[in-house]
């Protein structure tokens, strides 16, 4: 069942269209892939949904709830993560410490609480330091809790770019090319990682340009060109399409 859904929508920049009269949903707990060649306006779906631009028309509903033209900080309220290309860590703080900002702009720093339920907010901090360490571990980067940010590998910071998002509640994570520049051994493990998410109920889409990720997490694939939908359904069906094959060469 889709429960974030773009329907009709249509964003121009300077005259040019990037998304034409777009109609999409995702499925709850399931890995979309969107492919597509470049400029084919993939990046521009996950710009409107996560509120940064703004749809010329049509509409974009999350939960059945209109989610059009939010604000990115209300967008994500409702629970809609974003991973972007550059991983955008807090470099010079602990891994922990990145973790525990997401949760510091949720309560903890609630100066009106503080004052008036400090022991409220005491617990906070004890269960937000237990959680840190839980997300870390399940991201596989318990042991590296102290590390700076900056000194993990580039895998390895995408791995705590996604801990953060699920630090601050996201259901659905919205990841722009998560293999790209990362190692090998590393993307099998960014890989396996993504897939657990969706077993436990996150609701994934991912931008992709290499086929073997799509084909190996996919759960439905979304070929876009030009602004548009050209093709839609299970990963061996969409990427058996010749016009995809002929966008793909060596497919
Ligand atoms: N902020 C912007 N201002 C002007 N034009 C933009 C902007 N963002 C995107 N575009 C244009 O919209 C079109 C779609 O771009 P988009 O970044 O969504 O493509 P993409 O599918 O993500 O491509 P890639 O695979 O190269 O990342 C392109 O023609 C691009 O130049
Ligand atoms: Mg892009």
């Amino acid at each position: 069942m889709s429960i974030l859904e773009l329907e009709n929508v249509t964003k121009a920049f300077d005259g040019v269209l990037a998304v034409d009269k777009l109609s999409l949903g995702f499925d709850e707990a399931k890995i979309t892939a969107l492919i597509g060649p470049n400029g084919a306006g993939k990046t521009t779906i996950f710009n409107l949904i996560c509120g940064l631009i703004r749809p010329d028309s049509g509409a974009i509903s999350y939960r059945t709830k209109n989610i059009t033209g939010l604000a990115p900080w209300h967008v994500a309220q409702q629970g809609i993560g974003r991973l972007f290309q550059d991983v955008r860590l807090f470099e010079r703080l602990t891994v922990n410490d990145n973790i525990l900002a997401a949760f510091k702009n949720q309560t903890g720093e609630n100066a009106f609480l503080s004052v008036v339920v400090p022991w409220k907010v005491v617990r906070e901090e004890r269960s937000f330091l237990e959680r840190a360490l839980q997300l870390l571990e399940f991201v596989g980067l318990a042991d590296k809790a102290n590390d700076l940010a900056e000194n993990l590998s580039y895998g390895q910071q995408k791995l705590l770019s996604i801990a953060r998002l699920l630090a601050l509640d996201a259901d659905v994570l919205l990841i722009d090319e998560p293999t790209a520049g990362v190692n090998p051994t590393m993307v099998a493990s960014l890989l396996e990682f993504i897939r657990r998410l969706a077993k436990e109920g996150k609701t994934i889409v991912v931008i992709e340009h290499n086929m073997n990720v799509v084909v190996e997490i996919a759960d439905w694939v979304c070929f876009m060109n030009q602004g548009q939908v050209e093709s839609f359904g299970l990963p061996n069906e969409v990427l058996g399409d010749p016009e995809v094959r002929a966008a793909y060469i060596g497919l």
